[in-house]
């Protein structure tokens, strides 16, 4: 007799609770469970540079099973990065290993423009050919695709390098307005088409990654970059998948980032998930938020801290579990492995 067939993502927890729907077990992925927490991730990436890593399926392939097979989490996440779509739209960019995305010529005048050419889905038909490797190896497990907001890729192609204050991406974002809304709408256009990629070829559920938003008082983010995020957003809504909107510092601009079309709300650390939930009118799922260095504190200290988000999050109408931020490099991948487990085996409510 043939075994049953494997539930499909479809059926899996982590789209249930996107959806609102009960759940069997609070499911539980980490931003950033790729990467340089696990030895066998720091094994295969020797010797080949982050972007050119990005742009080999077979590897993209291995490293996103990697964290799947070893900690049982409930989702993959594509490896790639946020800035792959704009070096494969013509940015000469590389990303530093311990420092980040650093751009060769930054964007800070309307001739700049010119260097951001729209994206096509042949200019990233090295995700296609990943996903399409993943999903057989994936079963049923759902596939995250992911891309980063306006606002974060402007803040790299602006200042050109990570920084504090993000004060030259403000400085043209109050000075030249005209500019600012341009290269935004050119950033929204390459990131829409980098998420209906992964989406077309499999992916199951996208998160829109504005990292940096937080830097942003609430009545300039909904002037400046409220507009951009949503038109990336309401550019999925044909593809039926959930749209997950997360940021770091977002207290103050969770209700606007709900606003601008996502269907469940990404929550840092700072932020209890009963607070962001009424804050966001009480009707989104929400996904997080243990504090990423909890993982460092004593066994005891991470199941406390644990049971207490898995808690607080029974207030939204859905709950992913995951960190506030992504696992930092130091993280102790068992002590993941526990988290999940601890996760898994505590009844949602
Ligand atoms: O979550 C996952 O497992 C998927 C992989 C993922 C990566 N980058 C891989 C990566 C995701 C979701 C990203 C998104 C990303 N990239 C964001 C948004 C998420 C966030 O953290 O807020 C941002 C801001 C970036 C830009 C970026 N790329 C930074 C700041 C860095 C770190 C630089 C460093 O060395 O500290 C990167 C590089 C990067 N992206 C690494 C990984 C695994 C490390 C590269 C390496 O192994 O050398």
């Amino acid at each position: 007799m043939s075994a049953p067939p494997e539930p499909g993502p479809a059926e899996s927890a982590l789209l249930r609770a996107y959806r609102g729907q009960p759940v069997p077990h609070t499911p539980v992925w980490f931003m950033r469970q790729a990467g340089r927490s696990l030895p066998e991730y720091r094994r295969v990436r020797a010797g080949i540079p982050m972007l050119e890593a990005c742009r080999r399926p077979e590897l993209v392939c291995e490293i996103t099973l990697q964290p799947v097979r070893r900690h049982g989490v409930d989702a993959a996440i594509l490896f790639s990065d946020i800035m792959v779509p704009l070096a494969a739209a013509g940015v000469d960019l590389e990303i530093v290993p311990g420092t980040g995305p650093v751009v060769a010529e930054p964007i800070r005048a309307a001739a700049d423009l010119a260097r951001l050419r729209p994206l096509a889905a042949a200019d990233v038909s090295f995700i296609d050919k990943a996903v399409r490797l993943l999903l057989p190896e994936l079963g049923g497990t759902p596939l995250i695709g992911f891309a980063g907001a306006p606002f974060t890729l402007a803040s790299y192609l602006v200042e050109g390098a990570p920084s504090r204050t993000y004060a030259t991406t403000k400085a043209l974002m109050y000075g030249h307005p005209a500019l600012w809304h341009d290269l935004c709408e050119r950033l929204a256009q390459i990131t829409l088409e980098f998420l209906r990629v992964q989406v077309s070829a499999g992916a199951s559920a996208v998160q829109l990654f504005d990292s940096w938003a937080g830097a942003l008082s609430e009545a300039d983010y909904r002037r400046y970059v409220l507009p951009h995020s949503a038109s990336v957003l309401s550019g999925l809504a044909d593809l039926g998948v959930p749209r997950v909107h997360f940021g770091v510092g977002t207290a103050e601009l969770l209700a606007a980032m709900a606003q601008a079309g996502a269907d469940v709300i990404g929550v840092d650390w700072r932020t209890p998930l009963s607070a962001a939930a009424a804050r966001t009118g009480g009707t989104r799922p929400v996904q997080g938020n243990l504090d990423p260095t909890t993982l460092f504190a004593p066994w005891q200290v991470i199941e406390a801290e644990v049971k207490r988000v898995l808690a607080d999050g029974a207030a939204a109408p859905g709950h992913v579990f995951n960190l506030g931020h992504g696992v930092l490099p130091e993280t102790d991948p068992d002590v993941l492995r526990r988290v999940v487990d601890l996760v898994h085996a505590t009844r949602p409510r």
